[in-house]
């Protein structure tokens, strides 16, 4: 391999990239690095659905980054897309002007948002979609008479992104703790959970009560002070969750009996990943306004954006300056993100990968059921190519593994590192979203690598 930069010939030597002297001076999101320095990957290219790492060694990626490269590394035509904008402009003042790519972008993208919700900010990151979109609201019932609409409804255990609103949307702890005090007007309820639920209620004989206690408290807020109940449709960050089918309609229904505004964070969930375009399309529901990110570019450039309807559009439009949006980032509507975005919708639709998406999903699903033999599978869930895996001590009662054991994290560091498989992982679960190309053959890898890494960890426990 040869450097880049003839001035640094510590580069000529692969191993030099996972030497803490260099990886000192990187910083993993949410990672130790004091832990990542010990057994560091330092990927240097993709191909489909596989990584190399710096020295060669070759790995499935079984969760498309992070929920991102749907279509896999190498994809023709959304490199030319990008390849073609950038040789004919690759920025415009996202202040001034407008360009034809974004403007096409957003025509496009309209005809596969959920029904109505038609114009489109471009962003960059998934932070910036659930932080714009709390904003959108807010400013969207000070201009509309219902100044005191402000509070953010949102959900323990949901992720909505790092910066300050999104993070004090965000309902885990740990990622919020270190930054207190976070920003004002937001207040939690219970996630729907029904393994473990947070009542201690059994479905369907609870009556769905995680979603009809919003009403409750709503009506303890105070009806005019409530903007918008934001949540992700299924919880990602939490072993992705799949709520009831009842749950979003109920939430959908107390939100329009108290003109509440239903955010929904589609970050993860969004672009064909759940099998249909958008997880709210699973579950029969319509948002207000939808949050996308991630597999918006598949991971070529970064490209997020907030919907929502011309008729919340319409507020903003006025002859007084002041009415505008007051919310911008200088890479929102990037032509070459928005060139990249066009070339994937295209991807995704001509291609049919959505469809494809569903029908690979309900084969993984089917093929993880194999691992249940293993004896410490307490549940498999979700939809499409989004499959999250709880472990439990005991398969037969759902006894969680006692604190400290984080085979969760075991199994996934074991997939990692002796089976070349990424994953996601906590401490009581596993979480696998390979690409929408992944073919059956790659699936039966996946699980085969899976089962390996889970008996190996269960062969470590009993010894
Ligand atoms: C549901 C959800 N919302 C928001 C975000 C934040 O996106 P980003 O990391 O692009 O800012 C994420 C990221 O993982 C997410 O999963």
């Amino acid at each position: 391999m040869s450097s880049t930069n003839p001035n640094l010939q510590i580069w000529e030597n692969p191993a030099n990239y996972s030497s803490p002297q260099y990886l000192k001076h990187m910083v993993l999101d949410f990672v130790q690095m004091h832990d990542f320095m010990q057994e560091p990957i330092v990927c240097d290219r993709g191909e489909g659905i596989y990584v190399w790492d710096v020295q060669g060694k070759k790995y499935l990626d079984g969760i498309s980054g992070v929920w991102v490269t749907s279509l896999g590394f190498g994809n023709q035509r959304v490199i030319e897309a990008i390849r073609a904008q950038l040789e004919r402009m690759c920025f415009s003042s996202p202040i001034l002007t407008i360009n034809t790519r974004a403007v096409e972008y957003v025509e496009m993208l309209g005809q596969y948002t959920p029904e109505g919700l038609t114009t489109i900010k471009l962003l960059s990151g998934g932070s910036e979609a659930t932080e714009t979109a709390i904003k959108l609201v807010r400013q969207y019932y000070a201009q509309t008479g219902k100044p005191n609409k402000k509070t953010i409804i949102s959900r323990y255990n949901n992720f909505h992104g790092v910066t300050l609103g999104a993070l004090t949307a965000t309902g885990i702890a740990s990622r919020k703790i270190p930054f207190e005090p976070l920003a004002g007007g937001f207040r939690h309820i219970a996630p729907p959970y029904c393994l473990r639920c947070p009542f201690n209620l059994k479905y369907p004989a609870c009556n769905v009560l995680c979603a009809r206690m919003l009403e409750k408290v709503i009506q303890y807020e105070g009806p005019e002070t409530v903007a918008a109940f934001m949540a992700e449709p299924i919880q990602l960050s939490t072993g992705n969750i799949v709520p009831p089918p009842e749950y979003w309609p109920i939430i959908r229904e107390t939100c329009d009996r108290y003109d509440v505004k239903v955010i929904v964070d589609e970050v993860a969930t969004g672009a064909g990943r759940c099998g249909k375009m958008w997880a709210m399309d699973v579950f029969n529901t319509k948002p207000d306004v939808l949050c996308m990110g991630k597999g918006l570019a598949a991971g070529y450039v970064p490209l997020s954006g907030v919907a929502f309807s011309d008729e919340m559009a319409d507020v903003f439009i006025s002859e007084d300056p002041e009415k505008a949006f007051m919310d911008g980032h200088t890479y929102g509507g990037n032509p070459v993100a928005a060139a990249a975005g066009i070339a994937v919708l295209q991807e995704l639709v001509e291609r049919n990968l959505v469809e494809q998406c569903r029908l690979r999903g309900e084969y993984l699903m089917q093929r993880l059921e194999d691992l249940r033999e293993l004896g410490v599978i307490g549940e498999i869930r979700g939809k499409g190519l989004m499959i999250g895996i709880e472990l439990v001590k005991d398969a037969q009662t759902l006894e969680p593994f006692k604190k400290g054991i984080n085979f969760g994290t075991r199994v996934g560091r074991n997939s990692l590192l002796k089976q070349n498989m990424i994953i996601r992982y906590a401490p009581n679960w596993i979480a696998v979203a390979p690409p929408f190309i992944v073919s059956e053959q790659e699936i039966d890898e996946m699980v085969l690598r899976l089962g390996q890494s889970i008996f190996d960890e269960l062969s470590v426990l009993k010894n």
